[in-house]
């Protein structure tokens, strides 16, 4: 890639007050998890229509359980890639203050980010559709169909199509994308809101927008710097130009 780019956007980190970065399933391919929407992604498997919308696992709780033991089971052993890495370094270097993560793979936690905003939930947790409470995701797994103490279902603590993001999640990421001076926008292809909705609004603010990706994205068109190719090549190179 362009390293005279690299090195602008290098620069402009290291002027910028508040640095986000919003990240999507692609920066977790390179730790062997499927995407949804490339090639060989989880949507070219399972019918997004039958496994992705909250009444799927309403209507048919076994069957959408039995595509989320596989997902879990990919990331039992998935640990975080180069990218997550270099994320981490940059916020513990003061260069990068929050992560909107659309990922519930947990692995920007595993590889030591602090601020770490999940706009889709998680998958370390599953919830009770009854009553609310909580349970590690592991209580869910040995059931087939996973049920809460009080008789409700359980699902995993994380945003089905159909489910409203929670309030504080959405105006903690709200707030760091009106203020934030650069954005960089990894993995994402931007085609889900209000998360593809984020770019669009740090750049009416103002926001120098970034984005890393094997191909454009949907939000191409209003980046001031593009790097295609792996974030897992790209992001370390970034960490080494804002070293200097
Ligand atoms: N490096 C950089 N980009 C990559 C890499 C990689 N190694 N691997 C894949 N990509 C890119 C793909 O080209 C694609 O643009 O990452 C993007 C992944 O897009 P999606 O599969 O649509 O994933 P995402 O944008 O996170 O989906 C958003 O959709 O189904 C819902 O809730 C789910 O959070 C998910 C949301």
């Amino acid at each position: 890639m362009e390293r005279r780019n690299l090195n602008e956007v290098a620069k402009a980190i290291k002027n910028a007050k508040l640095v986000v970065a919003l990240t999507g399933a692609g920066i977790s391919t390179e730790s062997g998890i499927p995407d949804f929407r490339s090639k060989n992604g989880l949507w070219s498997k399972f019918d997004i229509n039958e496994y992705g919308y909250i009444d799927n696992i309403i209507k048919n709780p076994e069957k959408v359980w039995e595509m989320l033991r596989i997902l879990i089971g990919n990331l039992k052993d998935a640990r975080p890639n180069p990218a997550h890495i270099a994320l981490a370094e940059m916020e513990k270097l003061g260069y990068l203050h929050a992560i909107i993560t659309q990922n519930v793979d947990s692995l920007h936690q595993k590889a030591g980010s602090k601020n770490v905003i999940e706009l889709h939930g998680n998958f370390r947790e599953a919830v009770c559709l009854k009553c609310r409470r909580i349970y590690p995701i592991e209580y869910a797994l040995k059931q087939s169909i996973p049920r809460c103490e009080c008789g409700g279902l359980l699902k995993p603590n994380a945003i089905f199509f159909g489910e409203p993001i929670s309030k504080d999640t959405l105006i903690k990421s709200l707030g760091y994308t009106e203020n934030c001076d650069v954005m960089l926008v990894i993995g994402t292809s931007a085609m889900v809101y209000p998360a593809a909705e984020l770019p669009a609004m740090a750049k009416q603010n103002r926001a120098i927008i970034v984005e890393i990706n094997k191909e454009p994205s949907m939000i191409a068109g209003i980046a001031d710097h593009s790097f295609y190719g792996k974030a897992g090549e790209i992001l370390p190179e970034l960490v080494e130009e804002i070293k200097v």
